[in-house]
């Protein structure tokens, strides 16, 4: 039985939210205690993000802060686990003494063995130097990476068993408030698109398709522990493919890529034929085996992979969400073709067309809400290319829109390549008045829903009410058990939280229509339902008024 607690911080993508929070059940079943206060913890964990600088600089700035801690405790024990670990290597260790365990992300089945190892290894440490001010503590480096074995065939499949347990073991029942009504649900690892400055190949390495039973099982226990909503995550997560009978189907390895038909999508191959589960085939069978899920969502999509019959299955599925993020990147073929996304404009605006002319079903209540990210500033982008973005924002009017400026990340092929040439300055002002003009499509888009009527899934207190009542509403901080959400995009709510009960008449709620817009209901404090008793179901609602992304909504 282990003994202390663990402080478990959470940085980057949905992928590592589920990461800690399969994290937190394996070690929570080995008798591990979570804390929000790190300085109860006797283990401390970040769980990190390389995708852009500044997601490694605010690691670096808490990994300064714990080293003063460690300081006066020294039998604390630190580890940097996610794509951070993967990518900086050892070398990360050799900066950050302080640091004890480096974990990739497809190692994490081994963390508690290494968490062991290193207590063992620093007490043993500890009893025979005492770190000083100016000596600081060795490391009781414990390391585990996939490193450049992640390409290999060979040790892809056991490192993909190892792994599918990980995924496969994951606690239900709510331990240390991990649970819910909200789950996300891996269906794919890795990507294999290269995408010229991007980590995530190198970080979480090639893709590998989970088999379409173990994600079903999955779904099916979440749903009978409560879940009645999944999102479905996966780096290209429409790009899903199983051939049956195959060790582990990973594209390029034992299943090459055989022509990739843009409009099509995935049809079956005739020679495998029923042997393959296609994206569509699973969204198909999770909605119709697992009926309790009432809302089945998935992230993030590339827009090379939509072919009509994934299209068509969400539109016949009612429990399918009318919400799709899928990221252009630029609206500049030029910029597209450097950034090696496999599309062009023209090829993009047809995939929105056909979502829109197949899902937009307004009439019935469910209109159609797309996302996308933006990079601005990649190099060489003129003010000619960047207007084509802003041209292709406006056309695809997402309800949001997530704008990064251009971060060159050290051992992709556009930074070995392509001088980051486009000025901070510049990458600035181009990233503001993308941000203005999205603020405008979304507050239209906001504005057109008022009078709406839609199923709205309370998630908890709105952020005005947790202010109310004191609760912490800073983002992005604490242990992992208590801000894991579980839906998709801006996340504003976490679980209501025993705390002092409201005074005022009304209690304010937030919830999510199935296209992933915010609503702000106020309801009686003191009414018939308790507020709490809201959370987790979906409640009928009209909308009354909108401000920016968020709709205000009244109980019908
Ligand atoms: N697999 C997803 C994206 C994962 S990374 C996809 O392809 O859509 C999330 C987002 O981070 C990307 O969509 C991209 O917009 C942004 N991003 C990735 N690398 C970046 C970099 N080096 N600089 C700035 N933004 C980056
Ligand atoms: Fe990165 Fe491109 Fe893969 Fe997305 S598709 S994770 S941007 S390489
Ligand atoms: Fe970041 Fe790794 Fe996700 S780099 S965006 S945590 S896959």
């Amino acid at each position: 039985m282990a003994s202390g607690s663990v402080y478990l911080e959470t940085f980057g993508c949905q992928m590592n939210e589920l990461d800690s929070e399969l994290v937190v059940g394996a070690l929570s079943a080995l008798g591990y205690r979570f804390t929000a206060d790190p300085a109860d913890a006797s283990v401390v964990l970040y769980n990190t993000c390389s995708v852009r600088e500044r997601a490694e600089q605010k690691v670096w700035s808490r990994l300064g802060e714990v080293a003063k801690a460690k300081a006066a405790r020294p039998e604390l024990v630190v580890g940097v686990l996610g794509c951070m670990a993967e990518r900086d290597g050892e070398a990360l260790i050799d900066r950050m003494p302080v640091v004890d365990i480096l974990c990739g992300p497809a190692e994490l089945d081994r963390l508690p063995e290494l968490i062991d190892n290193a207590a063992r290894t620093r007490s043993s440490l500890l009893s025979t130097e005492a770190p000083t001010r100016t000596t600081p503590a060795r490391s009781a480096r414990q390391v585990a990476l996939q490193g450049s074995a992640s390409r290999r065939s060979g040790t892809l499949a056991a490192a993909g068993d190892n792994l599918e347990m990980l995924d496969l073991s994951r606690s239900v029942s709510p331990v240390d408030g991990v649970g819910g009504t909200s789950a996300y649900v891996r269906i794919t690892r890795g990507c294999n698109k290269f995408c010229t400055y991007c980590v995530v190949p190198f970080t979480r390495g090639a893709e590998v398709h989970r088999p379409p039973e173990h994600i079903i099982d999955e779904c099916k226990r979440l749903a009978d522990a409560g879940v009645i909503e999944i999102t479905l995550l996966g780096q290209t997560v429409n790009h899903y493919r199983f051939e049956h009978g195959a060790a582990v189907t990973v594209d390029g390895v034992t299943q090459p890529q055989k022509g990739r038909a843009f409009k099509g999508g995935h049809r079956r191959d005739p020679l495998s034929g029923q042997n393959t589960t296609t994206f569509a085939d699973l969204l198909k069978r999770i909605h119709d085996e697992v009926p309790a899920i009432q809302r089945l969502r998935f992230v993030t999509s590339y827009p090379r992979d939509f072919g009509d019959d994934i299209l068509d299955v969400i539109r016949e599925s009612p429990r399918l969400c009318r919400y799709i993020h899928i990221p252009a990147q630029s609206g500049s073929d030029r910029m597209l073709k450097m950034m090696n996304r496999g599309y062009t404009v023209a090829e993009y605006d047809d995939v929105v067309a056909r979502c829109r002319e197949k899902l937009d079903q307004r009439e019935i209540g469910r209109p159609l809400m797309l996302s996308g990210d933006i990079i601005v500033g990649f190099p060489t982008e003129t003010d000619e290319d960047f207007e084509k973005t802003i041209d292709l924002v406006r056309r695809s009017r997402y309800k949001n829109c997530f704008i990064f400026k251009y971060s060159p990340r050290p051992g992709t092929t556009a930074y070995d390549k392509i001088p980051d040439d486009v000025p901070e300055s510049v990458k600035r002002e181009r990233n503001n008045r993308l941000l203005a003009v999205q603020a405008e499509i979304s507050d239209e888009i906001s504005r057109e829903q008022i009078g709406r009527e839609f199923d709205i899934m309370i998630e908890g207190y709105s952020r005005t009410e947790r202010k109310r009542r004191g609760i912490d509403v800073k983002p992005g901080t604490g242990m992992v058990a208590i801000t894991i959400g579980g839906a998709s995009g801006p996340t504003e709510t976490n679980g209501p939280a025993p705390t002092q009960p409201s005074t005022a008449a009304t209690t304010q709620l937030a919830g999510r229509t199935d296209g992933d817009l915010i609503v702000h209901v106020e309801v009686p404090t003191n009414g018939p339902t308790p507020p709490e008793d809201l959370v987790g179901r979906i409640a009928r609602c009209r909308i009354t008024d909108a401000n920016g992304l968020s709709l205000a909504g009244e109980m019908i």
